[in-house]
């Protein structure tokens, strides 16, 4: 199953360059599709349930509490802000729909990094990734306390108490709730991808209608007087609401890790990842001008919950804000649902080809499902989730997923540069503007996060680089066929 032995003497192994850039070739990807160590994954996914599984992964926490925290930042603006950053989230979307469609792998972008720009870009990509899934889940589960306790209040009365439902640092012991929704998103996720996309579609439903419900009320209570001045905060105020703001989108790109469980990947993926990014973004800016409309602005501060005080003191009463509330908490646990099946799936296409160890491709032969992977992810991102503020963990997803677009769209140019042969059910409109746009926004938004947060990305682009150099180098599979000092061709 491995490759190249760590112990095999030095001269052997290929010369490091070759073996940074060693490319895995599209027809090996393809070919590669479905297999994993003792058993295969099922292709029981059609385009509804994969539309739902990118729905699901994006719309939670950022809709629900993120916008709460950026109404401070952008003011009424902040509808604009929902726009840039769906604007680009747009562009890399075009850019995931082309390169789904052509390379229907589980490990989505990291599998596109490793046809086009090489090992170690794969890798960079794949550790990324652990951000945009693994890091966000323990983020969204976070924001999943605050609405228990709405609901809990809004129906019962009671509330838990900050030792319990806040992590360290923020006037807690251990977040409670955050620990439970990964936990009981692990256990639906072991049933089978059927069944979890199952449960997601009922999930989804209920978190659109609790928004529609949000805005048959809210839009009662709207002033446009709440709209002036449009941008208090200027226009820096404006892109930093957009920056932060990036975290609602993240998950339009689930439905590329369901490639090797998806029917018709080749014509669904696309449609999926289009289809639940329009309907994501008509969404955020109908909810987002709803609020700003029944809210001045300045009195976002500091509110937690912010869609559920705003149902409440536009005169819905509590069984509006038990609903809303209710909404939000399905909302929220059906993005712990598909963001954590992403990250399983990476996980997996990472171990088939050796960079992670083999017990994360382990498929169990009775449900179909990456058991082990699933148990370990499970595990690590609930104790990340209890432990964790939301705050720090919302800003290092983003700026993760902002480096992993931004390697899909250079992606996409290589591809058509080096592959123009390849059949492409979906091409992206005025290539390669359209993907260096894609590619330079993603930039220009990570340069707009703070310093912190630079901080942590660069210590986790150090601790991955370490984790590749001391085994995904040593234990690559595509040093089996690669010969020594030649690249793959493509
Ligand atoms: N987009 C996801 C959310 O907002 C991460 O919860």
């Amino acid at each position: 199953m491995t490759s190249t032995s760590p112990d095999a003497p030095a001269a052997s192994s290929p010369a490091l360059r070759v073996q940074l850039t060693r490319r895995k070739p599209v027809e090996r990807l393809v070919a590669d599709a479905g297999s994993g160590e003792g058993g295969h994954l099922r292709r029981t996914l059609g385009l509804g349930h994969l539309t739902m599984l990118s729905i699901g992964a994006t719309l939670g926490t950022g809709i629900f509490v993120v916008l709460g925290e950026a109404v401070p930042v952008a003011g009424p603006a902040v509808v604009i802000s929902f726009v840039l950053a769906g604007v680009i989230a747009l562009l890399s979307a075009l850019s995931y729909a082309e390169l789904a469609g052509m390379i229907p792998a589980a490990g989505s972008s990291y599998s596109y990094s490793y046809a086009t720009l090489g090992e170690l870009a794969a890798w960079v990509c794949g550790w990324c990734l652990v951000l945009e899934y693994g890091v966000s889940v323990a983020a969204v589960a976070v924001g999943w306390g605050q609405y228990v306790n709405e609901l809990l209040d809004a129906t019962i009365g009671v509330t838990i108490p900050d030792a319990w439902s806040q992590p360290p640092g923020s006037g807690g012991y251990f977040n409670v709730p955050a620990l439970v929704v990964v936990v009981l998103a692990t256990l639906v996720l072991l049933r089978g991808v059927t069944e979890s996309a199952r449960a997601n579609t009922v999930m989804v439903v209920i978190k659109i209608l609790a928004l529609l419900l949000f805005c048959s009320i809210a839009f009662t209570a709207f002033r446009a007087g709440n709209l002036t001045p449009l941008f208090p905060l200027g226009l820096a105020g404006m892109s930093s609401g957009a920056a932060t703001l990036f975290f609602s989108y993240i998950g339009f790109d689930a439905a590329s890790t369901a490639g090797e469980e998806a029917r018709d990947p080749q014509r669904d993926l696309p449609r999926a990842i289009m289809l639940s990014l329009g309907i994501v973004t008509v969404l955020y800016c109908l909810v987002a001008l709803a609020a700003v409309g029944a809210l001045p602005w300045d009195r976002f501060e500091g509110t937690e919950a912010a869609l559920a005080r705003i149902v409440d003191q536009s005169g819905g009463g509590s069984l509006a804000v038990g609903l809303l509330s209710l909404g939000a908490v399905v909302a929220i646990a059906s993005v712990v649902l598909t963001v954590l099946y992403g990250q399983i799936r990476i996980l997996f296409a990472m171990s088939r080809d050796g960079l992670v160890p083999p017990l994360f491709s382990k498929v169990d032969a009775r449900t179909g499902v990456p058991r082990a992977n699933t148990l370990v992810v499970g595990l690590f991102v609930s104790l990340l989730a209890a432990s964790v503020p939301l705050g720090e963990l919302a800003n290092a997803t983003s700026i993760g997923t902002l480096f992993a677009f931004a390697l899909v769209n250079v992606a996409v140019i290589v591809l058509r540069r080096t592959r123009p042969d390849l059949p492409r059910t979906f091409r992206v409109p005025f290539a390669p503007v359209v993907p260096v746009l894609g590619a330079l926004l993603c930039g220009y938004a990570m340069l707009s996060l703070g310093a912190s947060t630079w901080i942590v990305f660069v210590g986790w682009m150090v601790l991955g680089l370490g984790l590749y150099a001391g085994y995904g180098r040593r234990h690559s599979r595509l040093a089996d066929t690669a010969p020594e000092g030649v690249l793959p061709t493509q």
